[in-house]
């Protein structure tokens, strides 16, 4: 299975505070913690679970002392230090642990304000796009600002969601009046190219009742999608002559589980005049007109073809949601799919 194999993100970076905090990424429960020895501020990720009895070390405490950071588990108070190594054992204190007596340590890195983990190393060499959590860079002019929508968990898989933000000719109907109209339903799916670093869709165009906050009538928008990561997309939106929004929003997705997934959203705008709270509102109520849809979408795994139970068919418009379902099945993706 290649998904361990990946970055995945799986917690705002600024949920990780001063306490261990848990969560779930592909069925492995992780703690999270933030070192506060150095000076650069770092997360680890572990393996939930105290190599002594099994108690789960999230529900333990961070304790900064003469010795720098520790986790300290809620049970014996086992102490373990930034590398996962067991330090101390309160009710021995003369006991030195050996290695075999350390927590379970994963990579994890910061990045776009999430924190990101890989659960393994790749065991042969991975295409350059996927051997990093996938970039996101909307532009170098400083009038670009981003802010962090979510997390929104959901009872369905990965895929399903990715498959949902790829799709334009759902507009008009689950967000009839904000992004798109029943009256102007037809869409153009644009120029998809598949590559090994995964999908490109050029020129895809939808009807938009409203394109941008002082927008006076409907307009046909352009979008930009690139699919870097099976459960990661970007949409891009350039401003255009009467349009002076620019758009870029990153869907990222944690993969708890086969049907359920947590996601955020990094929205960049570039001359649009709402507030960081209002752009985040806005996403909050788009979310929650696909949510209903996409949680009652079955199977909740995506048929991409490898053991559906049931199939799906296809119109012209769903183009790129077939391009997407061939490219997991290349890169061999069983989480979420069937
Ligand atoms: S179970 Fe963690 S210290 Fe005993
Ligand atoms: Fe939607």
């Amino acid at each position: 299975m290649i998904e361990p194999q990946l970055w995945h993100p799986v917690i705002a970076s600024n949920q990780v505070r001063d306490q261990p905090v848990a969560c779930t990424l592909l069925g492995q429960a992780l703690v999270l913690w933030r070192d506060q020895a150095s000076d650069a501020s770092h997360v680890h990720a572990w393996a939930d679970r105290c190599p002594h009895r099994g108690a789960r070390l999230s529900l333990g405490r961070v304790l900064i002392g003469l010795h720098g950071t520790r986790l300290e588990c809620p049970y014996h108070g086992w102490q373990y230090g930034g590398d996962g190594g067991c330090r101390h054992v309160p009710a021995a204190p003369d006991f030195v642990p050996p290695a075999s007596h350390g927590a379970t340590v994963f990579e994890a890195r910061e990045q776009h304000g999430l924190v990101w983990v890989r659960l393994q190393a790749p065991s042969q060499p991975l295409v350059a796009s996927l051997a990093d959590p996938p970039a996101f860079a909307p532009g170098d002019d400083p009038a670009w600002r981003a802010v962090l929508c979510g997390p929104y968990e959901l009872n369905t898989s990965a895929p399903r969601l990715v498959e949902n933000f790829l799709d334009l000719s759902h507009f008009g109907f689950v967000h009839e009046g904000w992004l798109g109209e029943r009256g102007h339903a037809q869409v153009q799916t644009g120029a998809v190219e598949e590559g090994e670093a995964g999908l490109v869709v050029r020129d895809a165009l939808a009807w938009q009742p409203r394109a941008y906050a002082s927008a006076q009538a409907g307009a046909w928008v352009a979008y930009r999608y690139d699919v870097p990561h099976p459960f990661a997309a970007i949409l891009r939106k350039d401003a255009t002559e009467g349009d002076p929004v620019s758009n870029a929003i990153a869907l990222f997705i944690r993969p708890d589980g086969h049907e359920r997934c947590t996601a955020w959203f990094v929205m960049a705008t570039r001359g649009d005049s709402s507030t960081d709270q209002e752009l985040i509102a806005f996403q909050d109520a788009v979310f929650a007109q696909d949510r209903p849809v996409v949680e009652s979408q079955s199977p909740r795994a995506l048929p991409v073809g490898r053991t559906a139970p049931v199939s799906e068919v296809h119109g012209p418009a769903d183009r790129v949601s077939s391009a997407y379902r061939r490219h997991l099945k290349r890169l061999g993706i069983e989480l979420g799919t069937c």
